[in-house]
């Protein structure tokens, strides 16, 4: 299995900046790619992009050959960075996990997930125990690419770790397609078996003031 951006190019409005121009990548299914690049070049755009949170002004995003259907029990989870936007506030996380139809306890217990937490509002949790809920609701069965968009950058080491182990042991059992989106070379180094460097594949030219504010 295969997902691909075929030179997708996106802008937030169609007056706005350009934010990727003419993009193209793929991922196969048992594959770790790391997507890497400064700061405000378009990572979480197009990591919203393959899974179809967003849809490109032009090109496409494939499954397999056919188009992505964003949302819902999409087979591509992603994992934002901001766990708390990602969850609804009115919930309490039992009734999330419910939602996407993910209940498998032995995962949530390997995710640290404590049994106490199910009557809790997100509110309730702190940004790394909810990070832990989305991790396990990404990984419910039908899962075939998870794209993690910075998922450990607010966390500490600790919970990284726990985090990634559960994620590259779970991606490596059922031959996932895993997309590594972050800053961090050193962690797409450790972690993946292919880096992309957007800013070499973006046809989008950043000006050299944007580049100067970028590398502050
Ligand atoms: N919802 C949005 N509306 C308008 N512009 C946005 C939105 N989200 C991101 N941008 C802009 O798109 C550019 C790329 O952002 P982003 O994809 O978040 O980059 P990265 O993840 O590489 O830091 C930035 O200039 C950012 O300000
Ligand atoms: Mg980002």
């Amino acid at each position: 299995m295969r997902l691909e951006a075929k030179n997708i190019s996106f802008k937030y409005s169609s007056n706005g900046k350009s934010i990727l121009k003419d993009v193209s990548m793929h991922i196969d299914e048992g594959e770790r790619v790391g997507i890497v690049g400064p700061s405000g070049y378009g990572k979480s755009t197009l990591a919203k992009l393959m899974a179809g949170y967003l849809t490109p002004m032009s090109g496409s995003v494939l499954l397999d050959g056919k188009p992505l259907r964003g949302k819902g029990v999409c087979p591509v989870q992603l994992i934002y960075q901001h766990p708390e936007k990602a969850i609804n506030p009115r919930w309490k996380m039992g009734r999330v996990l419910e939602e996407s139809g993910f209940m498998n306890e032995e995962l949530l217990s390997r995710l640290g997930i404590e049994k106490q937490w199910l009557t809790r509002f997100p509110r309730e949790l702190s940004g790394g125990e909810l990070q832990r809920f989305c991790v396990a609701r990404s990984l419910f069965e039908g899962t075939r690419f998870l794209i993690a968009d910075e998922m450990s950058t607010m966390l500490d080491v600790i919970t990284q770790a726990q985090l990634w182990n559960v994620v590259l042991n779970e991606a490596e059992k059922r031959n996932m397609g895993l997309i590594v989106v972050t800053h961090n070379q050193h962690l797409a180094e450790r972690v993946c078996t292919r880096i992309i460097d957007l800013s070499l594949i973006n046809n989008e030219v950043h000006s050299q003031s944007e580049i100067a504010e970028v590398c502050l």
